[in-house]
């Protein structure tokens, strides 16, 4: 049964009622849980709040990106003349060697029936193939440069010293771990110069003083390098290193932040 109040909208001209259904809608759509999530206190989309202390630390603390950082930064930490951004270079290359090697993953299989083919293949064959090889071999150097230099900044500034030695340990690890990856890498082309390369670097660790045959045997997955080398030092290379270098950047980024903040003047 209709009521007067369906007649009365029945008998409004249709740009009226186009106009009530659509400010209806806006009305529904400001009231909404994903609205108010999305511009709740403290969003950096949030118009017309004041810019107190307080309310400066909820749009840190309420926002995915910005949480990352602590809520107060001293003046001389984000001078980027400071750091020179070694550290956070490092951080950025390891994520686009993450990328780039996610992408060599789709062409590659780790025997030494295919290894060296499916490298020919993607350089040749494959869209931006030969781009995103390069990217990966390319930031891999940069990485080892960056860490390294990140490392001399370290130490120039004295920021090993208390309470970062801790921390400095852990960036030994990382430089460590750095250094596997991208001698882990190294092999997986397959080619002469990888060939050689691994057989000196496990030649001389077979030099290690009263097991260096066992290390040689388990780095080789053999006597000699083959097939067994590859896969083993290809899991290594995109599967376990980068689960605990990841682990060790979490430690170390956290680390940062307990000990105050980037080192500095007083
Ligand atoms: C994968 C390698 C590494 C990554 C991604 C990394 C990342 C970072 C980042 C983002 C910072 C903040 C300040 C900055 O950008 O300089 C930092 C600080 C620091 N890093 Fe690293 N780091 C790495 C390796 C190392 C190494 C090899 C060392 C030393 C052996 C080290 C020791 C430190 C110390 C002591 C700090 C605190 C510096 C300060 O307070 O001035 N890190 N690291």
């Amino acid at each position: 049964m209709a009521t007067d109040t369906d007649d009365d909208e029945i008998q409004k001209p249709l740009p009226q009622r186009m106009q009530d259904s659509m400010s209806q809608l806006g009305d529904d759509i400001v009231s909404s849980q994903a609205w108010n999530s999305i511009f709740r206190p403290g969003s950096i989309f949030r118009k017309g709040y004041t810019d107190s202390p307080r309310n400066r630390s909820y749009v840190i603390m309420n926002s995915v990106m910005y949480h990352l950082h602590p809520v107060k930064v001293k003046r001389h930490a984000v001078k980027v003349s400071y750091t020179l951004c070694l550290g956070g270079l490092s951080f950025f290359l390891f994520i686009l060697l993450t990328v780039t090697g996610i992408f060599l993953m789709f062409f590659y299989r780790p025997t030494a029936a295919a290894a060296w083919d499916d490298i020919y293949t993607l350089q040749n064959s494959v869209t931006f193939g030969l781009l995103v090889r390069n990217m990966h071999r390319w930031g891999a150097h940069l990485m080892v440069l960056t860490v390294f230099l990140h490392m001399a900044r370290v130490f120039y500034h004295g920021a090993y010293k208390p309470p970062r030695e801790f921390n400095w340990v852990i960036g030994v690890i990382l430089l460590t771990l750095t250094l596997l990856l991208s001698f882990t890498g190294y092999l997986l082309p397959w080619d002469q110069l990888a060939l050689w390369a691994v057989t000196v670097g496990t030649n001389m660790m077979g030099y290690t003083p009263v097991f260096g045959d066992q290390v040689r045997f388990v780095l080789l997955g053999g006597v000699e390098i083959g097939t067994d080398t590859l896969l083993r030092w290809y899991v290594l290379h995109v599967l376990m290193l980068p689960f605990v270098i990841v682990i060790f950047m979490a430690i170390h980024f956290w680390r940062v932040r307990k000990d105050g903040g980037i080192s500095g003047p007083l």
